[in-house]
């Protein structure tokens, strides 16, 4: 089963991505720090990412270890991150690894901007989580503090603005809603209250594959 999240950030696609390859004992891809690690890689290296052979030659070095890093986490990484998404070489170079990872048995968990549309849109389930913007911008920032780094609220909040406006608008597979993916809003929950919910989405969708098969 492949279970496809999309969304804007800080909407707890990453908490509920987690908590369900826990709970589900699936692997899972966090692919915004796939963009996060190319686009750190670009600016170690000075490299031009509109070029599609150096853009392919970077996604190919960026080892799995290096998207768990926290230099991944910074502004600087974050809106360059975003930036870089927008180019459709990069898009290109990342999406055969994103696809092989979805389709390897017994399944897996993706979440980022265009897992439902572009890189599974066959998967078996698919979410768009979502949450009211400064909701997001105040969760981002008590990450930030917690991580013991200095923030400032609004700060946080025209960044996520800018980057969902990047996101959105940019014409290489677009942050969107799937016409068949269920939306969550996780403004007004809790990590397990989201979790449920997905659970329930999850069984439904396997009783309604079980019918068919038997059919
Ligand atoms: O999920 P995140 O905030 O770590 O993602 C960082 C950036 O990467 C995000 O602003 C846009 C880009 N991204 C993307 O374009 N497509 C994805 N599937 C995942 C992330």
């Amino acid at each position: 089963m492949i279970i496809a999240i999309d969304g804007p950030a800080g909407a707890g696609k990453g908490t509920l991505s987690k908590l369900l390859a826990d709970y589900l004992g699936y692997p899972y891809l966090d692919t915004g720090a796939l963009y996060r690690a190319t686009a750190l890689s670009f600016i170690k290296n000075a490299a031009d990412p509109e070029d599609p052979t150096v853009a392919k030659s970077t996604v190919e070095s960026i080892i799995i270890d290096m998207i768990d890093g926290d230099d991944l986490r910074t502004s600087e990484v974050t809106l360059a991150s975003s930036k870089i998404a927008a180019i459709p070489a990069v898009r290109a170079a990342l999406l055969d690894y994103q696809r092989k990872f979805a389709h390897r048995p017994p399944g897996a968990i993706l979440d980022g901007r265009d897992i439902t549309t572009v890189v599974v849109p066959e998967a078996n389930v698919k979410l768009f989580v979502t949450a009211l913007l400064e909701v997001r911008a105040l969760r981002r920032y008590q990450e930030l503090l917690d991580r013991g780094e200095v923030s400032i609220y609004d700060k946080v909040l025209t960044e996520i603005k800018t980057r969902d406006e990047q996101d959105k608008t940019r014409t290489s597979a677009p942050m969107r809603k799937a016409d068949d993916a269920i939306e969550i809003d996780t403004s007004y929950l809790k990590p397990l209250g989201v979790l449920r919910i997905a659970l329930n989405i999850i069984s439904r969708r396997q009783k309604e594959n079980f019918k068919i098969l038997s059919l």
